[in-house]
């Protein structure tokens, strides 16, 4: 299943594949970080259909168009804020990359390229989020074996190194 997992450096929304994913808030209708990049790229026509989905629940995932993107759809998702880890973040947080797969699999979504979901502006620690975004991702993999390509987008060397390391830890 590795074959199937890409690692990049970069700007997630420059990226041409079936999905690419947002770590969104629960409103759904933009903030800053990687949802605010994904909102200026895709054009005024995502909010709109943000508008429409009544927002997301922590550990859920929605999907819409992907306008002016390359990518073909942005799947939604709101991570959890880390508060010390002992509130469940691990489980949300998996149930974050979880929702995204099958919403994926849903809409005959192939390729699919996720952000660090919660390392940001949501203060998750970046080994643990890593671990939880590798693990989860291969074991749907499994499940899902139409999902081809899942590339996972750091916007820093240190991430990607760390990346790098704990898949092959695993
Ligand atoms: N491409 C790839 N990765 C990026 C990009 C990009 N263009 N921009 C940032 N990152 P964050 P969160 C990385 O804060 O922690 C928003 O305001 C960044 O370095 O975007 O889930 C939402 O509306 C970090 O590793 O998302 C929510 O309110 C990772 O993406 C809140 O932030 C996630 O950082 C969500 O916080």
């Amino acid at each position: 299943m590795k074959e199937q997992i890409h690692l990049a450096l970069g700007d997630l929304t420059k990226l041409d594949v079936d999905a690419v994913v947002n770590a969104a808030n629960k409103s759904l209708l933009g903030g800053g970080g990687v949802d605010g990049a994904i909102h200026r790229s895709a054009g005024p026509g995502l909010l709109e259909e943000c508008r429409t989905l009544g927002g997301c629940e922590t550990g859920d995932a929605k999907i819409t168009k992907g306008y002016q993107l390359p990518a073909r759809h942005v799947i939604h998702t709101v991570g959890p804020i880390y508060r010390g880890g002992n509130s469940g973040e691990a489980i949300k947080l998996a149930s974050c990359y979880r929702r995204c797969f099958e919403v994926a699999a849903g809409n005959r979504v192939g390729s699919i390229a996720f952000p660090s979901i919660s390392t940001g502006a949501y203060g998750y620690p970046l080994e643990e989020a890593c671990r939880i975004a590798l693990t989860v991702s291969l074991e749907q993999l499994v499940r899902f074996p139409q999902i081809h390509r899942v590339i996972f987008v750091t916007f820093s060397g240190k991430d990607l190194l760390t990346y790098a390391k704990q898949l092959i830890e695993l």
